[in-house]
Formats: C-alpha cells, sequence, structure tokens
C-alpha cells in the first residue's frame, strides 16, 4: 500500500513532465520524503497491511454503505509504534469515501456538553442545543435543556406530537443516517473517563439503532487503566476491533526505507544487506525507521549515485545516533522527573528493569512476567518510594516495557534503550557501578550482515 505525500507526487509529476517535454533539467533533488517526527503519514505505510486490512473490511467498507460497523476499534501501542500514523490513513480513506470524520482531541473535549456539540454537524448541534420546551401525552408542558442535560432523554418523554428538541443520540443518528460518521479520538488515555463514558454509551446506542456510526480509539497500553470503569467495558466488547501495533519486522522494516525512497518519483534501488543493517540498527521502530530513511536520503548524492549502499549506511550511523541519543535523553529526563518515586525518580528502577532483560533475555530484550516486580521492587529499595503497581504503571505509559505476544513475557518498548538507560544511570551513579560490569560502553554502528537472509 504505497502512500505518497504531497512533497513526493510533485516530484513525480514534474519528473514525468520533463520526460515528457523531453527536458533533462533534473538535476534538482527532490525534498526528503521521509517523516521522523510524532503524528505524521510515512512515505510508506510499511507492516501494517493486516490492521489496514480490518479497518477497510470491517469498518469503512460498512460505513461507506450506510450500515453500521460490527464493532469499535482501538489500536493500542507505545509511543512512536506509528498509531497516529494509523490514524492519519483512516482519516485520509474515510473522507475519502464519503464518510464524515469527526476527530476528537483530549484537551479540546473538557466535558460531556462539548462532546455531544463537537460530535454533531455544526447547524444540527447548534439546534440541538437550543433550549425547547415540549408537550407531554398528559398536556403539561416539559422543558428539555440544553443538549448536555438530554443525552437520551428525548425519547423517555411522552409527548403529543413532534419532538423539537432530539436528545443527542436523535441527533446523532439522523446526522449519521444523511452522511456516515466516523469518531476518532487519538491519545486516548489522556481523556477524561466521565466524558468517555457518555461517548463509548453513545456509540454503543447508535449501533443498536443500525445506524452507521463507528468509534476508533489509539492509545498508549495503560489506556484501559487510564479510563477506568469506562474503559474495561468498552475493551470487553471490541472483539475482532482490538488492533495491537508492534514493532515492524525485516521485511516491512525494509520497505519502510526502500519504498519510502521511491515514493521521491526518482528509482533509487537500495541494495539488501544495507537494508538489514538498518533494520538491525532500528530494531523495528518505525521513528527511528524515518530517522534513518531522512539520514540515508540527505547522504546520498542524487543524481550521481542512484542507489543505498552500505557506504551511505556508515556515513548515516552517526546522524540517526545523535537524534537517537537526544531521543533518549528525553526519555531519561521523564524517569527523573518521576521525582514522587525518589530523588532519583525513576532511574533506579529503570535500570534495574533494563538490566533484568539484558542478563536474562539478551539481545531479545525480554523477561518473565514474574520477574518484573522484583526488579522494580530492587529499583525501588535504591531510596525510592511508591508503590510497585504505580512503578510498573509508569514504565508502560513511558513505552519503556510492554506486554509480550508471547505468554508470561515482557519486552522492552525499544530494545536498545535498555543498554543506553543502564549505561546512563551508572555514569550518573544512580545505581550501584557494578550494574555495568560486562556493559558495552558504546552505541555502535550495525555490523553488515553475514547470514543469508532465510
Ligand atoms: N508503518 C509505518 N511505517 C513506517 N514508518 C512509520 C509507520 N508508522 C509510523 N511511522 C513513523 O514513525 C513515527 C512515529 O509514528 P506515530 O504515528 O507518531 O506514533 P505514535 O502515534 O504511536 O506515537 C513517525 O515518524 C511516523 O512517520
Ligand atoms: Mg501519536
Amino acid at each position: 500500500m504505497p502512500h505518497t505525500g504531497k512533497a513526493s507526487l510533485g516530484a513525480r509529476l514534474q519528473s514525468s513532465v520533463s520526460r515528457l517535454l523531453g527536458t533533462r533539467r533534473e538535476t534538482a533533488k527532490p525534498p526528503n520524503p521521509f517523516t521522523p517526527g510524532a503524528g505524521r503519514l510515512p512515505p510508506f505505510l510499511a507492516g501494517r497491511g493486516e490492521q489496514t486490512h480490518i479497518l477497510d473490511e470491517a469498518l469503512l467498507q460498512s460505513l461507506s454503505r450506510e450500515l453500521p460497523a460490527s464493532h469499535d476499534f482501538a489500536m493500542v501501542g507505545q509511543r512512536g509504534i506509528g498509531k497516529t500514523a494509523l490514524v492519519v490513513w483512516l482519516h485520509r480513506k474515510a473522507e475519502q469515501l464519503g464518510i464524515r470524520v469527526v476527530k476528537l482531541s483530549p484537551r479540546g473535549i473538557p466535558n460531556e456538553r462539548e462532546l455531544m456539540l463537537q460530535t454533531l454537524p455544526k447547524p444540527v448541534a447548534e439546534a440541538a442545543d437550543a433550549q425547547a420546551t415540549v408537550e407531554t401525552t398528559s398536556g403539561l408542558n416539559a422543558t428539555l435543556g440544553p443538549l448536555a442535560a438530554r443525552r437520551g432523554e428525548a425519547r423517555r418523554i411522552e409527548t403529543q406530537g413532534r419532538v423539537d428538541a432530539p436528545s443527542w443520540w436523535d441527533a446523532m443518528e439522523s446526522a449519521a443516517r444523511q452522511q456516515p460518521i466516523l469518531i476518532v479520538a487519538d491519545e486516548a488515555q489522556h481523556f477524561r473517563p466521565d466524558v468517555v463514558g457518555p461517548l463509548f454509551e453513545g456509540v454503543q446506542e447508535m449501533r443498536g439503532r443500525q445506524a452507521p456510526v463507528a468509534l476508533v480509539i489509539a492509545g498508549t497500553p495503560d489506556t484501559w487503566d487510564a479510563l477506568s470503569k469506562a474503559g474495561a467495558s468498552f475493551q470487553s466488547r471490541l472483539g475482532r476491533g482490538r488492533l495491537s501495533l508492534s514493532l515492524l519486522d525485516e521485511v516491512a522494516s525494509m520497505q519502510a526505507i526502500d519504498e519510502g525512497m521511491k515514493a521521491t518519483g526518482l528509482d533509487i534501488k537500495s541494495e539488501e544487506a544495507p537494508l538489514r543493517m538498518v533494520y538491525a540498527d532500528s530494531q523495528g521502530y518505525p521513528y527511528f525507521l524515518q530517522v534513518w530513511g531522512e539520514a540515508l536520503y540527505n547522504r546520498l548524492d542524487w543524481p550521481r549515485e542512484q542507489a543505498i549502499t552500505q557506504k551511505h549506511v556508515e556515513a548515516a550511523w552517526p546522524d540517526v545516533n545523535k537524534i537517537r541519543v537526544e531521543y533518549y535523553s528525553d526519555r531519561w529526563r521523564e524517569m527523573l522527573n518521576a521525582q514522587e518515586f525518589g530523588p532519583s525518580g525513576l532511574v533506579p528502577v529503570c535500570a534495574a528493569v533494563a538490566r533484568g532483560m539484558i542478563v536474562e533475555g539478551g539481545d531479545d530484550a525480554v523477561l518473565a512476567d514474574g520477574d518484573l516486580d522484583d526488579l522494580i521492587a530492587e529499583g525501588l529499595a535504591l531510596g525510592g518510594a511508591g508503590a510497585i503497581n504505580e512503578a510498573r504503571q509508569f514504565l508502560t505509559h513511558m513505552g519503556f516495557i510492554i506486554k509480550s505476544r508471547r505468554d508470561g513475557l515482557v519486552e522492552a518498548g525499544i530494545p536498545s534503550l535498555m543498554g543506553h538507560t543502564l549505561r546512563a544511570a551508572v555514569a550518573a551513579k544512580r545505581v550501584p557501578p557494578q550494574w555495568g560490569d560486562g556493559l558495552d560502553l558504546e552505541m555502535r554502528p550495525p555490523k553488515r550482515p553475514t547470514t543469508p537472509k532465510g
């Protein structure tokens, strides 16, 4: 599934125009297509075929035919794994199919009233929000009040004839019958539980009424805890709508670079061995793949060079590593700033877990679930405070650890962050010096693969 951003489309047009005109003015290198940074659609969305297939079949196809989706969706994964990229993909695709997309942001929805207003088309919201009086069957006048006061209420009043002020549910249903609605809520872990409750209830009601309304949320793995009870019951209804995102595998990682380069419109060939080196270094973390792509493209002396080779990987590695070290120092600050866990924040806890991962899991960076609490306790014992549970939740929220697909194991959110954290903790004297014994003291560039690809 190729994704071409605006720049690359422009570049393509430009190159086909000059080809048609027979001009040889293709000397300007097209802009860099890679998009390192939160929330940006990469030039090629790699390794998400399964998720886009399900979203297309079970969500977009139904809504675009004015049918309800069979369930809602939740994309869950650690920071930088590509949730927002997938949300952006979905948003674009839905709009192309004539679906109205309502994007909710946690800061933009401070209360239930705002939720109701934002999910409805503006004129409908304004009309529904007017104070309204209806005549009941007993002949009395009942005041319905503004929208927020009547989630589903208009139906419950026995009226004489027409109800001029629909409830939120009625208004949403009739709006959806005009144009199907897809509600997307990214950063779901930051939504207020008292706003999310009515949202989940509303979309559930729409499904009951067979109205074409669906909800997609995206959030970090601690989302369900953060949304408390409302989150738990929503989660239990998801079924096939549960989409967990993990690190990209080798093939997908190589494609992210190779296809990303081609999004420039240039026929840039990438050799296999260097692509595998990039995979080994990025560990399939989508953000680092974009950083790699950007650096490699910058190092390509186009039009003199037309292929990505080992030479480019070697030249680009310091650029990539510089950005990685900066990125990791943000994580370090986050650990250190968790002062509720003691004067060194969560640094000793993270270092203890990292050490466990490295000793136990080696390059695999995995840990038996049962050992995790012991390691957290070991870290907290170094002058820390706070409960093990809270520390574990913090580590999950940071994406430092994630639950493995393999039963009973936890994994590193980004494997190389383990060694980096442990080294930094030893260097800053936040943990005993012997924790650094046998640890490689430097980040090293990837080695050329020796085994043929199997
Ligand atoms: N499937 C993918 N293939 C290649 N790059 C990706 C993919 N998904 C995300 N990215 C890139 O990774 C980075 C982080 O993605 P983002 O969607 O912001 O993650 P999240 O929302 O989970 O924190 C961005 O630079 C984005 O372009
Ligand atoms: Mg995001």
